[in-house]
């Protein structure tokens, strides 16, 4: 090399290495690629230009309205969106599908289910549930999967067209390929795919007589790869677990709701799953009953189980693994172990190491109560976790009954107490009606927590909700007419939810008078597509149908014919010998749980140790702050994530808050009102070195307000 040419290096590398510095700072993307921010499902970001010192100067950057400002097109948006070299992937109430500039919120392309669909059969203007989306991509080839109803879609990322050689003109119907007659199967993912090399993952909301199986596709094709039976076959792992054999052709439901996470260099496939169908009474499923309530660990590319954990053994509570294990190292006597923290609807959080499945903190099989209903078996014992200690509480008992309100209100739900049965989690389901505590979407809930691994601090949201569980017998009359079936066939599938006069429970619509809203039709289309939280009812036959019809509409001539169908319903595990009532919550006269606050937390938990470094009340309700009530907490649902500029962001609350909050001393930094409340996880991500964190605001889940709303955050003039 000549003197010259050595000068023009010592000149050009300093020139180059301010110009790539330069470039990094107006260049810089940090995506959220993934539900959840990654594929360890930890709600972390490693941004930290909005931070603990100027957080209270962040500011709306941009509003989406992802149905136009369409009214009738609002609602629940529980979506966490993804963010890809600076574009956002989210869905609308209807899930609709979007890509918007996530600097701008601009629109680039829309995806509408409902329209595109060349092939008839799947045009069907149901509106379920989703609360993410994922992306693949392969050089030039980009491509978003998400579900919307059974169908599994594969979207072009770049044009927002459906890629057509994937599965029948771009999409795949989940209800083939369960080894069940597809046409009496209904099932409607509710999480996101997982992605793994070419292969996509899927199990979701089912039917009580739809299997949960946990799938494999192949992105390319949409082409089925392997199924892993929630419900054990003959020969496999866990069969012994049912005393009925034919369990694994009959159950249905022990699906994996809550998605997935997953160990990309053990190539292992991480899932929380759900119970087992009748969700409270067990008589027609005696056994532990594998996999139901599982963490599972799969081979992500055959399906084949490599260890499994059972947080409750045969569930009569609703007590599904309502969110993906987090995956995270944690760190023991100076040693690093892969480790998976599994929070529960119960309220526990369980350490184990993420290989084998072992427990990292002692777990105690306790022995709980057995005296259950006739029929029923309850199963002898419980695990407890020693540590970390449970993150709600779990009984409700005279010392803790709500006292705020008034000493008439106080007296009132004592006198309803007594007469309920309350002894704490696992409180066996009676007659009499059992208290469920923290409640039937937990403790934690589906938002799930998020962890800093540079710490190991696990940030969780949890509600402290009073719940009555009351069984009844369902009438053994022969069926006569129509409306002898149709009230039966209702009992046995629809009261769970809408409750013994049709009058709605928890957060299910009452159905009274829907005979001047639904024509036989449509009544009939929503009961084989399902809505939202609502299953369809396919495996259901059409006697079956047109009895209920008839019942729920009124149709005095149709309810007079004699009924033809089936004595008592033969499809499905349901045929149980009890039915539940509803979710009914119990409250106060005023509305407010039957426990005294916290209604919602929100709880800092060390996981090296398993020692708490906060807890607060998350959420108000302005009245009771007016009469000078110490923040009580509220119902929450969404998730929190966390981030290196020492943030906490949740929204989830009842109050329609957004929050940041001090994540070393819970300390609420900033607060904002959101159009609706935000019952979506947030995502954080940043386009050109600027730093956004977005949320959807759907609303509904409480009444009151509802948006269609994306709302990105950011720092003034950045
Ligand atoms: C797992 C709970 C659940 C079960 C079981 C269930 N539903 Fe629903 N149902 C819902 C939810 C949630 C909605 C509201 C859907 C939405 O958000 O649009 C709903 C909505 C409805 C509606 C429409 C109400 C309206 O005002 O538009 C009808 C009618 C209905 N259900 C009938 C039934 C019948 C009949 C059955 C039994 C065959 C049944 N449901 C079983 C949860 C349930």
């Amino acid at each position: 090399m000549n003197a010259i040419n050595k000068k023009l290096l010592i000149f050009l590398i300093p020139a180059c290495a301010l110009l790539v510095a330069a470039w990094g700072k107006i260049g810089t993307n940090t995506d959220w690629q993934v539900y959840g921010g990654s594929v360890a499902n930890i709600k972390y970001s490693a941004l930290t230009q909005v931070n603990t010192a100027n957080v209270r100067r962040l500011q709306v950057a941009w509003v989406y309205h992802a149905e136009n400002n369409d009214t009738k097109r609002m609602g629940p948006i529980e979506c966490n969106p993804i963010i890809v070299n600076g574009v956002l992937y989210g869905t609308s109430a209807r899930l609709k599908l979007f890509a918007l500039d996530a600097a701008t919120g601009q629109e680039k392309w829309s995806f509408d289910p409902a329209d595109s669909i060349a092939n008839k059969t799947w045009h069907r203007r149901t509106v379920n549930m989703n609360r993410g989306v994922a992306y693949w991509a392969n050089g030039a080839d980009k491509r978003i999967i998400y579900t919307a109803g059974p169908i599994a879609y594969a979207v072009d990322a770049n044009t927002g067209k459906l890629v057509s050689t994937f599965g029948k003109d771009g999409g795949v119907d989940l209800k083939n390929g369960l080894d069940r007659d597809p046409a009496r199967m209904s099932i409607s993912p509710t999480s996101p795919v997982m992605i793994y090399n070419n292969l996509f993952f899927v199990s979701g909301e089912v039917s009580d007589a739809t299997p949960g199986g946990i799938r494999a596709f192949d992105v390319r094709t949409g082409e089925q790869k392997w199924m892993f039976h929630t419900v054990p076959y003959p020969g496999e792992k866990g069969y012994e677990t049912w005393q009925d054999t034919s369990a694994y052709r009959r159950m249905g439901s022990a699906n994996a709701w809550s998605g997935f996470s997953l160990d990309k260099k053990r190539g292992i496939l991480y899932a929380g799953i759900g119970s087992p169908s009748n969700d409270f009474y067990g008589g027609a499923r005696i056994g532990a009953g594998l996999y139901g309530n599982c963490i599972v660990a799969l081979n992500a590319n055959k399906g084949k189980i490599i260890w499994h954990f059972q947080t409750v053994h045969h569930d009569l509570w609703d007590m599904d693994l309502s969110s993906p294990p987090a995956l995270i190292t944690i760190t023991r006597n100076g040693k690093k172990i892969d480790a998976l923290a599994q929070g529960t609807k119960e309220a526990f959080i369980f350490v184990l190491d993420r290989v084998t499945g072992k427990p990292l903190f002692p777990v105690l099989e306790k022995p709980v109560h057995t005296d259950g209903v006739d029929g029923e078996q309850l199963w002898p014992t419980q695990p407890f976790p020693l540590m970390p200690k449970p993150y709600a509480r779990q009984k409700l008992t005279l010392d803790n009954l709500n006292r705020v309100v008034s000493d008439s209100s106080y007296q009132d739900i004592k006198r309803r107490f007594l007469s309920y049965r309350s002894d704490g989690i696992f409180t066996p389901p009676t007659e009499r009606g059992s208290i469920v505590l923290p409640g039937y979407d937990g403790g934690g809930e589906w938002g799930g927590p998020a962890v800093d691994p540079k710490t190991n601090i696990l940030y969780v949201n949890a509600n402290e909700m009073t719940w009555v569980l009351t069984l009844v017998k369902p009438n053994a009359a022969r069926w006569r007419t129509n409306l002898q079936a149709g009230m039966g066939l209702y009992n046995q599938n629809c009261m769970v939810c809408h409750g013994t006069e049709r009058q709605g429970s928890g957060d299910f619509p009452s159905i009274v008078g829907v005979d001047k809203k639904y024509t036989e039709a449509q009544f009939l289309e929503l009961l084989s597509t399902g809505r939202r939280m609502m299953p369809g009812f396919n495996h259901l036959s059409p006697d079956e149908k047109n009895a209920i019809a008839a019942f729920i509409l009124n149709n005095k001539t149709e309810q007079d014919k004699k009924y033809v169908g089936p004595i008592t319903q033969t499809t499905g595990p349901a045929r149980p010998g009890f039915n539940s009532t509803g979710y009914n919550k119990f409250l106060t006269r005023e509305g407010y749980p039957a426990i005294n606050p916290p209604w919602g937390t929100l709880n800092a938990i060390d996981l090296n140790t398993g020692k708490y470094l906060w807890k607060i009340p998350l959420g108000e309700f302005e009245e009771l702050k007016k009469k000078g009530v110490p923040p009580t907490g509220r119902e929450n649902y969404g998730g929190p994530v966390v981030t290196a500029g020492g943030l906490l962001f949740i929204g989830a609350s009842a109050d329609g808050k957004f929050r940041a909050i001090d994540k070393k001393t819970g300390k609420i930094l900033w607060e904002t009102d959101l159009p609706a409340t935000g019952n979506a996880t947030p995502a954080v991500y940043s386009v050109n070195g600027r730093e956004y964190i977005v949320i959807a605001c759907g609303g509904s889940k409480w009444g009151g307000k509802t948006s269609d709303a994306y709302v990105a955050f950011a720092l003034p003039g950045k």
